[in-house]
């Protein structure tokens, strides 16, 4: 029996502000480019349960962490049925801004045990590469504060960000890849594709 087409899921992590938003934009031109058929997309998605997550960055007020890890869960639950069985269905190449690392990091760093959180989220596809990038927590806030203007949120405190990135250390998972997100936007991105480059089949290009 014929599989049906694979397409692959790459996965951008990392605490806040070590750039991984601007290189995932960058990974997708590229491959657009070379001609492979790519969906850009992150979590929490902009659908129902996505908007009242972005809700409680400005008026968290009566929800609980269990409650908000919830959230997180059938964000993605929607985003998998949605966007990325689909996709990876269609054998395209999946680039997503955040997903379960994320939630075993931030919530474990709210006092959720990450083993247990990555267990809950068994019914997602599980990412053929998660890049996590790597950066200080004071260089980070720096890049948040200084480059784009922006004002810390919730999750965004130096001290939370120490817990998340630990957490994100502790993930022993063959997938994941290191990135140092210190260096150039152009270093990084080269990093990136280096990684990328011995995933990529024919299968995946547009017809
Ligand atoms: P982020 O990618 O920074 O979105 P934006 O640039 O729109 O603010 O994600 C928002 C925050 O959500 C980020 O601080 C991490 C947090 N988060 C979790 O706590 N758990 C999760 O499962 C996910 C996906 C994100």
């Amino acid at each position: 029996m014929n599989s049906l087409p694979k397409g692959l899921l790459i996965i951008f992590e990392g605490i806040d502000g070590t750039g991984k938003s601007t290189q995932l934009q960058l990974l997708a031109d590229h491959l657009d480019r070379a001609g492979y058929s790519t969906v850009t997309t992150r979590e929490p998605t902009s659908g129902t349960y996505g908007q009242q997550i972005r809700q409680l960055y400005i008026n968290r007020d009566g929800v609980s962490k269990e409650e908000e890890l919830q959230l997180f869960i059938e964000d993605r639950k929607e985003h998998v049925a949605k966007l990325l069985t689909p996709s990876l269905q269609e054998g395209k190449i999946v680039l997503c801004d955040r997903y379960f690392l994320s939630t075993a990091a931030y919530q474990g760093a709210v006092g959720f045990d990450p083993i247990e959180i990555i267990k809950m989220n068994d019914f997602a596809p599980t990412p053929d590469i998660a890049f996590l990038f790597q950066l200080s927590p004071d260089l980070s806030i720096e890049r948040i504060t200084s480059g784009r203007g922006d004002t810390l949120n919730d999750f965004e405190q130096k001290e939370s960000l120490e817990k998340v990135r630990t957490i994100f250390n502790s993930l022993k998972l063959p997938y994941i890849k290191n990135i140092d997100a210190s260096l150039s936007i152009d270093s990084v991105h080269q990093q990136i594709v280096n990684k990328i480059t011995p995933l990529l089949g024919h299968s995946h290009k547009l017809v």
